[in-house]
């Protein structure tokens, strides 16, 4: 049967969108014993765990537009290589000098940081030959896939971000700041998960418009959590460091607004999501599903 719209929820068929997504990036990552196979082990290690929630956002968009899975796949594993090559920057000594990822060392620790910043550079051209070579995909679609994820991982989005917040540590940032530089660091890879799926399936403007909104919710939702569970989870259930954003004199959500506010401009956030998602289609149970689930998140 059809995956589409069958009517049990979202989350019974995310087990088998993971298993899709991890085979699919099984089959384009280069094997580990392909020349230089420290690199492309490495490549491997800095892809496995976390929680896929950008490529479960393509494929929770995609089924409330009718997509065909096929067509999601390629933007799923093109999201999630460059979001792997983001956390393996984003963890090296010059920036955040984290030692712990998804419960594990760091690709840094666990090889050393020149494999980490080519590892970083190989993810993101792999995600961006993966779209190129898409053959679910018309020509037009790739070109605007390739696109929205250059943009939204670029000096405009993340990497921007990234640098933003490099810069702001031992600041104090005003709430607009602070949502800018959430906006670019973490929400713009969010939203153009959604705005990826939109292209796939070929969905009109107004529902692109809504589905911009959704992943603009989400995403900056998404980061008031990280900087909550940093300030309020432990080490083990994170699988990363936790209290690192005080020690490093970040400013965070809880930091700006206090804990109490900052959790609830995230579910404020989070409602308005769920609104956008009834605006993108007349199915959207698994944007609902899905929005729920990454409230109710621990790490
Ligand atoms: C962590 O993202 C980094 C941020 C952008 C806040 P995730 O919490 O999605 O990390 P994984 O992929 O599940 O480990
Ligand atoms: C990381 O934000 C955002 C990107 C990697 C683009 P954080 O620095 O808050 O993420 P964690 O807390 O290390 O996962
Ligand atoms: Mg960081
Ligand atoms: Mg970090
Ligand atoms: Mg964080």
């Amino acid at each position: 049967m059809n995956l589409i719209f069958e009517p049990s929820t979202f989350g019974t068929r995310v087990p088998a969108y993971l298993h899709r997504l991890e085979r699919a990036m099984d089959n384009y990552l280069p094997s580990v014993d392909t020349d230089p196979d420290r690199l492309h082990q490495a490549m491997r290690y800095a892809c496995s765990g976390g929680k896929h929630l950008r490529a479960l956002l393509i494929y929770a968009s995609g089924e409330a537009l009718g997509a065909e899975p096929e067509r999601l796949d390629p933007s799923a594993c093109a999201v999630e290589f460059i979001h792997a090559y983001s956390l393996v920057h984003d963890d090296l000594p010059g920036m955040d000098n984290d030692d712990l990822r998804r419960g594990h060392p760091t690709v840094h620790k666990a090889y050393d940081e020149a494999i980490a910043i080519l590892v970083g550079d190989a993810l993101q051209t792999l995600a961006f030959n993966v779209l190129a070579n898409a053959d679910t995909l018309d020509a037009e679609q790739k070109v605007r896939m390739i696109s929205c994820l250059t943009l939204a991982s670029g000096s405009l989005g993340m990497a921007g971000g990234q640098a933003v917040d490099m810069t702001s540590e031992g600041c104090t940032l005003s709430i607009g700041q602070l949502e800018s530089l959430h906006g670019r660091k973490t929400g713009a890879l969010i939203r153009a998960a959604c705005q990826l799926a939109g292209i796939a399936a070929q969905a009109s403007d107004p529902v692109q418009h809504a589905l911009d909104h959704y992943g603009n919710c989400v995403g900056l939702a998404f980061q008031i959590q990280d900087d909550v569970l940093d300030q309020i989870a432990d080490t083990a259930t994170l699988g990363k460091t936790a209290g690192k954003d005080l020690a490093q004199h970040k400013s965070t959500f809880p930091s700006v607004l206090g804990l109490g506010q900052a959790q609830r401009r995230a579910g404020a956030l989070f409602n308005e999501a769920r609104s956008a998602a009834r605006r993108i289609s007349r199915h959207p149970e698994s944007l609902l599903w899905l929005s729920d689930y990454i409230q109710q998140r621990d790490h």
